[in-house]
């Protein structure tokens, strides 16, 4: 049987050299060279195009190469019944703490200020609080947005967590649902976005929800570019309900050259890069899944297909 690698960002060469590292005798095949699709059992993917999967008639896992899964429940297509696993890994949770922690202790710590200060030649102290002080919100407390939340409370800061049910954290003001969120809100100086992006978080990141927030908020999203309404967010950073957003992810990426958020002053951009996936470590789970798979034990990290992540 084979495996099918898809991914217009990742690559083969690599992830093919770490998945036989530690399966030698997998058939490691990369689309469009499919081969008989009938020999294809799992297939490895990213932002697989509408319909790929359902026309390999004996997939029995689809792996995807992210911690998130809306890349393939995107699919109208989707064969039913078939598990999708997703990436819960602490190499890619590592890489994800330390770009929250930096872009929050930069915003808390005025550094975009001293920077253009220094441009000025300009020697001025600005004051900011103290740790304990500063309301930060991280909405979505799993897997990457659980760990983010108790970095930062480590770090002394005041952190609240929002999430769909009730969860237990201790050091984080847990908030949850729908009655969780303006609350959840009116505290957040500083919101990180973790959610993962299904029917219920698509567009959540709008002007509802920026005149929640008290005025000079900053916005950091690092989790799917279609959580934002994207004039939304404009609109309040012009009227200064927003100071400024920190943006890793986009609704079209590559962003295009022409858009509005590239020259924006308020406006800092990372190129979906706050928590890439690195094969010498995903692999693993990858291999596990395969060996689980000829086994028929159960698989790991599969997603459930009605919450959608
Ligand atoms: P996860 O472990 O599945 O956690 C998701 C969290 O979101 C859970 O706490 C969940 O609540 C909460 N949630 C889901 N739907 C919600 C809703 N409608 N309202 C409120 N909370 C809701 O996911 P993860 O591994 O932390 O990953 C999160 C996302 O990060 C991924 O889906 C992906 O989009 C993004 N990501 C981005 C990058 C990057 O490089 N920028 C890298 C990796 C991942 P419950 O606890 O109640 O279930
Ligand atoms: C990246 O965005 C991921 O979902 O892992």
């Amino acid at each position: 049987m084979a495996l099918l690698f898809r991914s217009d960002i990742d690559s083969p060469a690599w992830w093919g050299d770490e998945l036989r590292a530690l399966v030698p005798d997998l058939d490691f095949r990369v689309w469009p060279d499919t081969g008989a699709v009938a020999e294809i059992d799992t297939a490895l993917v990213w932002r697989p195009e509408p319909g790929l999967l359902a026309g390999l008639p004996g997939l029995k896992a689809i792996f995807s190469l992210g911690a998130g899964v809306d890349h393939i429940f995107a699919d109208p297509d989707l064969p039913v019944g078939v598990p999708v696993t997703r990436v819960v890994d602490a190499d890619m949770t590592g890489r994800m703490t330390e770009y929250v922690l930096f872009h929050v202790l930069r915003r808390h710590l005025r550094h975009d200020e001293y920077r253009d200060q220094q441009a000025r030649g300009e020697w001025r102290e600005l004051a900011h609080p103290a740790a304990a002080e500063r309301r930060v919100g991280v909405m979505g407390l799993g897997v990457l947005g659980g760990a983010a939340a108790r970095a930062l409370a480590d770090l002394g800061f005041d952190v609240a967590g929002y999430s769909r049910r009730a969860r237990d954290m201790p050091g984080i003001d847990r908030f949850h649902g729908a009655d969780g969120l303006e609350p959840f809100l009116n505290r957040t100086e500083i919101l990180v976005c973790l959610l993962p992006l299904t029917a219920a978080t698509a567009g959540i990141l709008d002007e509802r929800l920026f005149d929640a927030l008290p005025d000079g908020a900053w916005l950091i999203n690092v989790a799917r570019g279609n959580h934002l309404v994207e004039d939304d967010l404009l609109a309040a950073l012009a009227s200064g309900r927003l100071a400024g957003a920190t943006l890793d992810v986009f609704a079209d990426e590559p962003l295009p050259a022409s858009h509005p958020f590239w020259p924006h002053p308020a406006i800092t951009i990372t190129p979906h890069i706050a928590a890439i996936s690195d094969p010498r470590s995903i692999a693993k789970q990858v291999a596990e899944n395969i060996t689980r798979l000829r086994d028929g034990r159960a698989l790991i990290n599969v997603v459930d297909p009605g919450a959608g992540y």
